[in-house]
């Protein structure tokens, strides 16, 4: 790691590194020119598959592969949509990108569209960033002065409009089918697959939806080439040569219980430890870990003594989590109750989820129920096991929803039910001394009770 060299945050730290001046005064759109002068839709499409990029947005997905999936003799419009609308919890990375350096993002869009031949992209950008939207909007505005946006870009023939929108402040937004239907005016209830985007997506037309860091990854491999990009990270593990491989650089968002949280640029496969401790300057106060939560709420728990695990696509699996999702790496320390953890997820889910499929519906509020109750001094051992029942029934794994917000609801408790059973049964058994063991149904809350005035268990 000691040669490694950052390359997406390597320029936002310069002054004005928001505007066009300085990202074309680093060496900005040299790849977008060459391209547009020297190559096809399918070269850039060959050198995309050949790094192996895989998407930045949670599920990893080959990004070359993901383009060939649209149908080659579509009439068009073909649609690109940009996920910018980032809502995992811990998730900042993107923010800082679109803030800090958009030219960047934007130069790997058009490159990306031109790839796909698409002739209009939409920035579905998250509500809760202001100062990203005006920034995106003004690196907008500056593409189109420059002629690398609009009609005929730089003479080579190729049109594309940029257009963003601004999120609609919800989580499940962010889900690309319910991104999609938001972006139409609708409320963001996710599509049932296939069809897949790519055959029918935004208007029922063919649709790429890509994440922004995936795009200035784009960037970067049309700039710097596939090899580079592939001489970064690990292959894939000898166990599952099927695997795809983790290759390239990575936004890692580290926050939590840490002495320098942030958001830092390193190789594919770097460990929780060293993130950790190279990066972050070691666990706050000096205090020992408890647990990391290694790519955003939705991917689960790995304890200490699992932070060896590597932060690559298959890494966070092989320790029994959901998979890298995020790359959000939030830490918590040895003073954090686990119960409090899988409340705050469930209240996070319960409140995030849309509605359409019973079993998130349903099994998120439940949790949350029953996770209430035991900070209300409440609580059986019993409902450690109705607890996992309800994780292990939701979400598209088992084959009961339409999306994935409910394995991401689900993980979390799997994960903290059976690495930290102990701690679970001593805080219900504190908490309760005299009903722990109770087995009878017991009843819900006092109708009208708040979360607000619910007795913390410690
Ligand atoms: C509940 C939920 C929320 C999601 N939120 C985001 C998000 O905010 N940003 C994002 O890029 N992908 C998000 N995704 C993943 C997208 O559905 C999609 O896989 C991704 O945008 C594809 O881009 P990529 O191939 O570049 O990773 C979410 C998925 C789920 C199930
Ligand atoms: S899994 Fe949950 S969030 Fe996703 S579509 Fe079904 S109800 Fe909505």
């Amino acid at each position: 790691m000691a040669d490694f060299e950052p390359v997406l945050l390597a320029n936002i730290h310069l002054p004005d590194s928001h505007t066009f001046d300085v990202y074309e005064g680093k060496g900005g759109y040299r790849a977008l020119r060459k391209t547009m002068r020297e190559l096809k839709p399918v070269d850039v499409i060959e050198m995309v598959k050949a790094s192996g990029l895989r998407g930045r947005g949670g599920a990893g997905f080959p990004t070359g592969l993901k383009w060939t999936f649209l149908p080659k003799d579509h009439p068009g419009p073909v649609y690109f949509l940009l996920n910018a609308d980032e809502s995992e919890p811990g998730t900042f990375n993107n923010r800082i990108l679109m803030e800090e350096d958009p030219h960047q993002i934007l130069e790997g869009l058009i490159l990306s569209c031109f790839a796909t031949r698409a002739t209009a992209a939409y920035i579905y950008l998250r509500y809760e960033y202001p100062l990203a939207l005006e920034r995106m909007q003004r690196a907008v505005d500056e593409c189109y002065r420059a002629r690398y946006l609009g009609a005929n870009i730089l003479g080579s023939g190729y049109s594309l409009d940029v257009t963003l929108h601004r999120g609609a402040a919800a989580y499940i937004c962010g889900e690309e089918t319910g991104l999609i239907e938001s972006l139409e005016g609708k409320r963001a209830w996710p599509r049932i697959k296939p069809p897949f985007p790519a055959v029918e997506g935004v208007f029922r037309k063919p649709t790429v939806v890509n994440n922004v860091e995936t795009a200035a990854c784009v960037t970067q491999i049309m700039s710097r080439g596939s090899d580079w990009f592939k001489s970064i990270g690990v292959p894939p593990p000898a166990d599952n040569p099927r695997d795809a491989g983790s290759y390239g650089p990575k936004l890692y968002c580290l926050s939590g219980h840490i002495e320098r949280p942030g958001c830092y640029e390193a190789p594919l496969g770097i460990t929780v430890r060293q993130l950790v401790d190279q990066y972050g300057g070691g666990v706050w106060r000096g205090r020992k870990a408890k647990a990391a939560i290694p790519g955003g709420i939705s991917m689960g728990l790995l304890r200490e003594d699992e932070f060896d695990c590597p932060l690559d696509f298959s890494g966070p699996g092989r320790y029994g989590c959901l998979g890298l999702g995020t790359a959000a790496v939030v830490i918590l320390d040895e003073t954090v109750s686990i119960m409090d953890y899988l409340y705050n997820s469930a209240r996070f889910f319960a409140h995030e989820r849309g509605g359409q499929c019973p079993p998130c519906r349903e099994g998120t509020s439940w949790a949350l129920k029953i996770l209430e109750r035991i900070r209300a001094g409440r609580g059986r051992l019993k409902d450690l096991d109705l607890l996992a029942e309800i994780a292990g029934s939701i979400g598209i794994i088992p084959g009961t929803t339409i999306c994935g917000l409910a394995d991401g609801a689900a993980w979390p408790m799997k994960n903290a039910l059976s690495k930290f059973r102990e701690e679970c049964e001593e805080t219900i058994k504190r908490t309760n001394p005299k009903g722990w063991m109770v087995t009878d149904p017991v009843p819900a809350l006092e109708a009208g009770i708040t979360v607000h005035e619910l007795k913390a268990v410690h």
